[in-house]
């Protein structure tokens, strides 16, 4: 695994960073590969880059959509109209702006009452768009997460059962400390992919940066264990999230995880 980190000057800078990476991993998929499947990460911090991609033509205009398979990371037990769906905050900044294949965008239904049963109804959305019979894992070319306060990524947060799948790909997870059940990827998908990248903006993540960068305690944080083992792992931080960390253990950060050089601080 290749991990990269980079510490962007402020929120915007992320933003259009994050903008990038997405615009140059999933060009990058379709030159090689003829087409791309990506896990859209919810939360808000990925809002204003997803907008940025829907506004900039630099951003848009290289990006074949219709060749394009969207997914979610995960969803929130929510239905596509809900302020706080995953899905509506993507369509509405990004891909309802875009000439995407609407049949090749993959709703989570995290409001279906029998969220295991939309569970497996998302996981066989995967085996068709991926033409997948057997059970080898499914490759996303990237996969977009956040990262709360807690540590958990996607839906997967700590303490929870969905941490210890191994052979499902998409599995609903009760998370006691929200008393809801979440729809969410598992580790084995999310580190099978090419590309993730994590991001996280803001001092209110300073401190979980700096736990998840220098400590190594187990039961490992969720976010630690994001190891897309042959892929790379790249992280996007604004200063204000990467405020507690200093330089040199960014970089032991950085050389843990085998990346080529660590890029420099700033876009
Ligand atoms: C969600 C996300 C979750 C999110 C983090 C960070 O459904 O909320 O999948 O994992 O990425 O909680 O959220 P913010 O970007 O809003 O800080």
């Amino acid at each position: 695994m290749k991990r990269q980190v980079r510490v962007l000057d402020d929120a915007p800078a992320l933003a259009r960073a994050l903008a990038q990476t997405i615009r140059d991993e999933l060009t990058e998929a379709v030159r090689t590969r003829g087409q791309a499947f990506v896990a859209l990460a919810g939360g808000n911090t990925p809002r204003d880059a997803y907008a940025l991609l829907a506004n900039d033509s630099r951003l848009r205009a290289p990006i074949p959509w219709t060749r394009m398979h969207f997914f979610w990371s995960d969803e929130r037990s929510v239905g596509p109209d809900d302020p706080e769906s995953n899905y509506k905050m993507a369509m509405d900044t990004l891909l309802a702006k875009m000439p995407v294949n609407n049949m090749r965008v993959y709703r989570m239904e995290g409001e279906d009452p029998d969220i295991e049963v939309a569970a497996k109804r998302y996981e066989a959305k995967m085996r068709g768009a991926f033409s997948m019979t057997n059970r080898t894992v499914p490759r996303f070319d990237l996969v977009l997460l956040g990262v709360g306060e807690d540590g958990h990524t996607a839906s997967l947060f700590p303490g929870t059962t969905a941490l210890d799948e191994t052979s499902r790909w998409c599995v609903a997870n009760y998370v006691e400390a929200i008393n809801r059940s979440r729809l969410t990827l598992t580790l084995p998908v999310i580190n099978h992919a090419n590309c993730v990248v994590i991001c996280a903006q803001g001092e209110k993540k300073a401190d979980i940066v700096r736990r998840i960068m220098t400590e190594n305690t187990e039961p490992k944080l969720p976010v630690q264990r994001v190891e897309p083992k042959r892929g790379h792992l790249i992280w996007l931080l604004d200063q204000a999230a990467a405020s507690r960390i200093e330089v040199q253990q960014l970089d032991l950060f950085r050389d843990e995880g085998g990346s080529s050089s660590g890029l420099a601080a700033s876009a």
